[in-house]
């Protein structure tokens, strides 16, 4: 679970030849590092894989996964755009220096406050999530005198296997409006046929999370194909662009099965592209947005761990110095990560813990029964894959301050978030 520049040396993770102790003792814990070398690798071969000849192709980082000025930049450097979901994220983008031309503004229940930001900043793309939102827009496009481009968001209907919190396609799902709602779609459509305000370039959809297979995208394609020509012949509206959304799967366990999202990226472009050209479809642009398998495994939170606790009962507790309160995942979605002792990776005097955090919960645990070394004493552990809604869905929960995030690139370590201090959580 090692992410690219780390290695292990006599029974120690390095990160580029440093020692991830002496990370902890330089800045703290917890402490979150990204391996930077390792999300440009990610994001280069996502783009290679993610390429066509007779589509134009775009990567759109999903922000939610992980953002801050940082983060904003550096995807943006790479020629990514940047998916915000709101006037929060967007600001941190635009702050960061992101133009508005590159990102796309989602959001299922946009506030007036955000309408109106939209209508006076030319985002490349709106997505757009119901009847009730697109009538607003017009109103506020109208007022603004300016025209705005949107996608609207689409629910397929198609069921990918991943938590029940984070469907997001099914036919009761909260996101967009279902491609069998007909009374709907033709409202839809009206509105984009007597409003030049609001310019309809194409669909979003977005089905699910944590992926791990092609057939989904597949079927997505073939559905949000034939869905598009008919919108296209039917209201004479030249539907040109497709984005699939995110939801690519990544690695949390040794035991999780080897998937390749190249591969995955390489099948989906070329069934759009065979689509596209057999049913003379005319989509010109295709988009993906994928937030956790850029940045997820290439972060990792250490924390310092300070005993196993023996309970009268024999349930044995490695008491760390985060928790809930950085990491909700486990609580929130029963979610799994793989965890180490940062300078004993192979121990041989193992026992079976929970380790679990400093909030006052029984919930508060980061994983259940793994092995880890009986020795432990203020020792550094890693939690690897918390590059992804980690840090982004964290709380100050009992007062708990937010870690520092540092972003290492080859021998280059940049304070990306600093730790906060209790200055900021004063009301
Ligand atoms: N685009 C849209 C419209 C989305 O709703 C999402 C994620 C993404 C892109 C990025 O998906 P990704 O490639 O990162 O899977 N908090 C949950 C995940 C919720 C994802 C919500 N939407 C978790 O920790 O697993």
């Amino acid at each position: 679970m090692l992410t690219k520049s780390m290695k292990i040396v006599n029974n120690e993770i390095l990160l580029h030849n440093e020692s991830l102790q002496t990370y902890a003792k330089t800045y703290g814990t917890p402490l979150m590092i990204y391996d930077e070398d390792a999300i440009l690798d990610k994001i280069h071969s996502i783009q290679k894989a993610f390429h066509s000849r007779s589509l134009k192709t775009q990567i759109v980082y999903a922000s939610k996964a992980f953002l801050c000025k940082y983060v904003a930049s550096l995807m943006s450097q790479q020629g990514l755009w940047i998916d915000v979901v709101s006037l929060g994220e967007a600001t941190i983008a635009l702050n960061a220096g992101v133009k508005p031309e590159h990102m796309i503004f989602h959001g299922n229940n946009k506030s007036v406050e955000e309408l109106k930001f939209i209508v006076n900043h030319s985002f490349r793309y709106v997505v757009v999530d119901n009847i009730k939102e697109l009538k607003l827009l017009v109103e506020y496009a109208k007022i603004a005198n300016t025209k705005v481009q949107t996608l609207f968001r689409m629910n397929p209907g198609i069921e990918a296997h991943t938590h029940e919190y984070i469907q997001t396609s099914l036919l009761s799902s909260k996101f967009g409006e279902s491609i069998f709602d007909q009374e709907l779609i033709d409202e839809v459509m009206n509105v984009y046929q007597t409003n030049s305000e609001v310019v309809l370039n194409g669909f979003h959809i977005h089905i699910g999370s944590q992926i791990r297979s092609a057939e989904p995208y597949l079927k997505a394609a073939e559905v949000m194909m034939q869905f598009s020509k008919k919108i296209k012949e039917t209201y004479h509206i030249d539907i040109n662009t497709l984005n699939f959304g995110g939801g690519f799967g990544i690695k949390y366990l040794e035991s999780d099965d080897d998937y390749n999202l190249e591969d995955v990226l390489e099948r989906l472009i070329r069934t759009l592209e065979s689509i596209n050209q057999t049913l003379q479809v005319g989509i010109k642009q295709v988009l993906i947005e994928p937030g956790r398998s850029i940045v997820g495994p290439n972060g990792v939170t250490l924390y310092e761990a300070s005993q196993i606790k023996k309970t009268f009962g024999g349930k044995q507790y490695c008491l760390i110095d985060g928790g809930m309160a950085d990491n909700i995942r486990p609580a929130l979605y029963q979610a799994k990560y793989t965890i180490k002792v940062v300078n004993q990776v192979e121990s041989t005097n193992q026992v079976l813990v929970d380790v679990v955090g400093k909030c006052c919960e029984s919930g508060d645990i980061i994983a259940r029964d793994i092995m880890l070394p009986a020795n432990i004493n203020n020792d550094i552990l890693i939690v690897f894959s918390t590059g992804a809604y980690g840090y982004s869905m964290s709380s100050n929960y009992n007062g708990l301050l937010r870690p520092e995030v540092l972003f290492v690139r080859k021998d280059k370590v940049s304070v990306a978030i600093k730790r906060e201090t209790y200055d900021y959580i004063e009301k």
